[in-house]
């Protein structure tokens, strides 16, 4: 299957329990990938989602405890903030049959690969810089 999400070691951000989270998040997309041959909602796929929004808010709460003393804190926050908002559209739009799974699992993909890479990495590399000054 090849839209499923590896892990990579360049998606570490040096904290153990972070990246098992993040790594969580990815089995999670990934269960939506084994989904999508399914024509429309389902249980399956509507556990599958409630799944996945619940254990994102529980790591955003998590992860945003790690650089609370950040300068740039609230700008991390709104990303957290406005993906949740995104999310929540798309599987709207996927209950109402306007919007492929495929679709919305290769969105969660990306906006994770991308903020893990770019936006996470840097923000724990500034706490692990600021502990040692
Ligand atoms: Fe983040």
């Amino acid at each position: 299957m090849p839209n499923k999400i590896k892990w990579l070691a360049e998606y570490s951000v040096n904290n153990v329990a972070i990246d098992d989270q993040h790594k969580y998040l990815f089995d999670l997309c990934n269960i939506l990938y084994i989904l999508v041959e399914q024509p429309v909602a389902t249980q399956s796929t509507k556990e599958a989602l409630l799944g996945l929004t619940e254990y994102i808010a529980i790591h955003f709460h998590e992860e945003e405890r790690h650089y609370k003393e950040h300068p740039l804190f609230a700008d991390h926050q709104e990303l957290h903030q406005d993906f949740v908002k995104q999310i929540n559209g798309y599987i709207a739009d996927y209950n109402k049959g306007t919007l492929k799974l495929i679709e919305l699992a290769d969105f969660t993909r990306d906006w994770l690969t991308d903020h893990i890479t770019v936006i996470d990495r840097q923000y724990f590399r500034d706490m692990i810089w600021s502990s040692q000054v």
